[in-house]
C-alpha cells in the first residue's frame, strides 16, 4: 500500500519530517495552526535556518508533493499522520501536553479505521496509550517514533539517522518504519513505552555526560591537566565515544534542559528518583554560575564584560534555555555592564524580539546592553571578554586590533575555540575552561 503521509506541526520536527518524506517519494500534507508557517512551507521556507531544509521544500512544493494548510479537513486523506508539535515544560518539570490534546482533538473528524497516528514529539511514557485510549473507537492505531534531529543538521538526521525506533503494535509499528526503508537505518521495533523511555534516556544521557566533563573541566583546571587532553583519552576507549566530550557554560537549547526534567519526573512520579538525573540538572545550574564567579573574581564588580555569542550553540539562531542569557542575565543581577556579540543578532531591538519567555526578567532591562557588530569592535576598556557559543567567527579574531581598544581585557574561552597563543601575542591574559591559568 502506498501511505500518504500527515504532519501536524512545521518547527524544526514536523518542517524536516514534512519535507524530508516528500523526498523519500511519498505524498505529504502538512497543517499547522500558524499561518505565516503555512505561507512559508507553501512557498518554499521554512523559516529556520536549517541547512538544506528550503531547498528540500521548495522542490517537493513544485513536484507537487507537499502542501500545506491551517485546517485539518486537508488530511482526510492521510493513511499515517505524524505528531510534531511542541510539548514545552510545565513550572513543575512534567512535559505540557497542550498541544498534543489540541492535534488529536483536531485531526479526529479526520482519521478513520487502519489510520496511523505517529507521535513523533517527546512525550511522557504513557502518553501513547492516552493518545490510544482517545482514538481507539475509530479504529485508528497510535505509534510513537522519537526524532533526534540535531538543530543545524536537522536534513542531515533525518536523512542518515544512527538509528529509527518505532514503537508500537507490530503491523502499524512494521508500516512505519516501511517508510524509512530508503534511508537504510538500523530500526528497532519495540513496545511503545520503550520507545518513549528511550527518547528521553538518548538526550538525558547525552546531558549528562556533558555534565561530567563540564565538571571534570573545573577539577582539571584546578589540579593542573588540560581538558582537552584528558577527553581525548576517554575518547578513544570505543565504549565512550568521541561525541559529546567538549567542555562548555553548560548545556542548553529547546530539548535537554526540558527533556532531562522530564525524566527526573517521571521517575518521580513512580517513586523511584533518578539521583544521576537530578545531579546532572544541578550541575548545569552549577556551570554557567561558575562561570560568572571566573569573570566577577577576576575583574571585579565595576567591570564591562563582552559575552561572545548569545545562542544556545553555534549553528542555530535558537536563543532558548541558552547558558550565554543565563550569564549575561547573572552578569547585569551583579550590576557589571555587558555587550555581547552574535552572529545570528543584528541589534538590540532584534534581540529583544526574539527573546525566550524564560529570559522576562533581564529582557526588561535590555535597553542599556550593547550588541556588537563584530567581536573586535568591543567597547574600548572592555575588561572581560567571554566566549559563550563556538562560532567560527570567534577562532580568527584580530586578537591586535581587540588589543588596541582594550589592552587589558581577560579573554575567558568557555568553548575552547579561540586560538590562545594569537590573543597572548597580543599581550591579553587568556583563559580556557578545562586548563589552569598559566
Ligand atoms: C538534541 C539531540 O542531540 C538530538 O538528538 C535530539 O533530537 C534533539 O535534542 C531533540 O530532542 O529534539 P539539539 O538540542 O539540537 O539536539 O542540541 P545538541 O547539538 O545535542 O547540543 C545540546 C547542548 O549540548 C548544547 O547546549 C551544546 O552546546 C552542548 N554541547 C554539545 C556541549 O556543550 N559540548 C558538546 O561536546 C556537545
Amino acid at each position: 500500500m502506498t501511505e500518504i503521509i500527515g504532519v501536524v506541526g512545521a518547527g524544526y520536527v514536523g518542517a524536516t519530517t514534512a519535507a524530508g518524506f516528500a523526498h523519500l517519494g511519498y505524498r505529504v500534507g502538512v497543517v499547522d495552526t500558524d499561518p505565516r508557517k503555512v505561507h512559508g512551507i507553501s512557498t518554499g521556507h521554512s523559516g529556520l535556518a536549517e541547512p538544506g531544509l528550503d531547498e528540500m521544500i521548495d522542490a517537493a512544493v513544485r513536484a507537487e508533493m507537499l502542501t500545506a494548510s491551517e485546517h485539518y479537513e486537508t488530511l482526510a486523506e492521510a493513511t499515517i499522520v505524524f505528531v510534531c508539535v511542541p510539548t514545552p515544560m510545565r513550572s513543575d518539570g512534567a512535559a505540557d501536553l497542550t498541544f498534543i490534546d489540541a492535534a488529536i482533538g483536531g485531526l479526529r473528524p479526520t482519521l478513520g479505521p487502519g489510520n496511523i497516528v505517529v507521535l513523533k514529539s517527546t512525550v511522557p511514557v504513557g502518553t501513547g496509550d492516552a493518545v490510544d485510549e482517545a482514538v481507539r473507537d475509530l479504529g485508528v492505531h497510535v505509534v510513537n517514533n522519537p526524532e533526534f534531529l540535531r538543530e543545524g543538521h536537522t536534513v542531515r538526521d533525518f536523512l542518515n539517522p544512527d538509528r529509527v525506533v518505532v514503537g508500537g503494535e507490530a503491523e502499524p509499528a512494521g508500516r512505519v518504519a516501511a517508510l524509512y526503508r530508503d534511508v537504510g537505518a538500523p530500526t528497532s521495533c519495540v513496545d511503545r513505552c520503550s520507545a518513549e523511555l528511550a527518547k528521553y534516556a538518548c538526550n538525558s544521557f547525552l546531558a549528562l555526560k556533558l555534565s561530567f566533563v563540564d565538571e571534570l573541566a573545573s577539577l582539571a583546571e584546578r589540579i593542573g591537566a588540560d581538558i582537552d587532553e584528558v577527553t581525548d583519552i576517554m575518547g578513544r576507549d570505543s565504549r565512550i565515544g568521541r561525541e559529546f566530550l567538549r567542555p562548555g557554560p553548560g548545556w542548553g537549547g529547546s530539548c535537554f534542559p526540558k527533556d532531562i526534567r522530564a525524566l527526573a519526573s517521571i521517575a518521580e512520579a513512580v517513586g523511584l528518583p533518578m539521583r544521576t538525573v537530578t545531579a546532572a540538572i544541578d550541575a548545569n545550574e552549577a556551570q554557567s554560575e561558575r562561570i560568572v564567579d571566573i569573570v566577577v573574581d577576576t575583574v571585579g564588580v565595576d567591570g564591562h564584560v563582552a559575552v561572545w555569542g548569545l545562542t544556545f550553540k553555534a549553528g542555530t539562531a535558537d536563543l532558548r534555555e541558552s547558558p550565554a542569557l543565563k550569564i549575561v542575565g547573572a552578569l547585569r543581577k551583579e550590576g557589571m555592564r555587558v555587550s555581547a556579540h552574535d552572529p545570528t543578532v543584528t541589534d538590540r531591538f532584534a534581540l529583544s524580539a526574539r527573546l525566550p519567555v524564560e529570559f522576562t526578567p533581564e529582557s526588561a532591562r535590555m535597553p542599556s546592553f550593547d550588541i556588537l557588530a563584530d567581536p573586535s569592535s568591543i567597547v574600548p576598556g572592555t575588561d572581560a571578554i567571554v566566549v559563550t557559543t563556538e562560532w567560527e567567527v570567534y577562532r580568527s579574531v584580530d586578537w591586535s586590533a581587540v588589543a588596541h581598544r582594550s589592552p587589558r581585557a581577560f579573554v575567558f574561552d568557555t568553548r575552547g575555540v579561540v586560538d590562545a597563543r594569537a590573543v597572548r601575542a597580543a599581550g591579553l591574559r587568556f583563559r580556557r575552561i578545562g586548563v589552569a591559568e598559566s
